[in-house]
């Protein structure tokens, strides 16, 4: 079973980024970059220049998560910079079919993300345009908040929705469910079986002793809670 694990730099030491995602290249699939504006969320990160660095200087594909009001006009950019996949707040966009297509045409993988208080069926006829929806697990903000249980189901409505999409729709180019927040060794089975396959972890990685380790540690877990599914199933 596939799974991918995506560190947020957020719980990083940003002023030894590249060592900071050197630490992780091995073992990770992506790596998570938490653009925040101060508007769509109360807190400020980092922005384009930081990204293109890190694009030049990172070996593995960047997963930016846009934070931000208005990301119809600031998601291309990312894409054309060089990330690998590039997600937008549905409760931000305007356009967002628009959107998604711009990141695909740019390059990269387009996502979609849900707040916890936002529902999932505005926007099933979307998923179709997006290679990974992003369930959110805490609101969108902070590193090490307490992952929200409730939004588990959603995350199970999301897998229906995603293999009913593959079954009727015959689609085989993957489309990722990812959860963000609150993701730890303890939480991530559970979002495992309730259909996550792609996870970001911020603190559960980058305040580890030793960050490598614990992507395996959390990669191991994912993937026998999904074993134990399918054996029961
Ligand atoms: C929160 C961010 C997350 C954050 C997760 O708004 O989207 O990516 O880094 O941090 P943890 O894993 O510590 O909850
Ligand atoms: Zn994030």
């Amino acid at each position: 079973m596939t799974v991918r694990i995506s560190p947020s730099i957020l719980a990083a030491d940003f002023t030894r980024l590249a060592d900071e995602a050197d630490a992780v290249a091995n073992d990770a699939d992506m790596l998570h970059v938490d653009v925040m504006d101060n508007h769509f969320v109360p807190n400020l990160t980092v922005g384009l220049p930081v990204v293109e660095s890190l694009v030049k200087n990172v070996r593995l594909p960047l997963d930016i998560h846009l934070g931000v009001a208005d990301p119809d006009r600031w998601a291309p950019g990312y894409a054309e910079a060089g990330a690998g996949s590039v997600t937008i707040h549905a409760e931000a966009a305007n356009s967002p079919v628009r959107t998604l297509r711009a990141i695909r045409a740019a390059g990269a993988q387009a996502g979609l993300a849900l707040s916890p208080a936002t529902p999932l069926l505005p926007y099933e006829g979307l998923l179709d345009e997006a290679d990974t929806l992003l369930v959110m697990t805490v609101e969108p903000g902070f590193g090490s908040q307490k992952f929200l249980e409730f939004t588990l189901e959603k995350v199970r409505q999301a897998r229906e929705a995603i293999d009913a999409l593959r079954r009727v729709s015959g689609r085989d180019v993957p489309l990722w469910l990812q959860v963000d927040g609150g993701v730890n060794e303890s939480t991530i089975a559970r979002c495992s079986e309730a259909g996550a396959d792609s996870f970001v972890a911020g603190s559960a990685v980058y305040a580890a002793d030793d960050p490598a380790a614990a992507v395996r540690a959390l990669r191991a877990k994912a993937e026998d809670a999904k074993f134990v599914v399918a054996e029961t199933s």
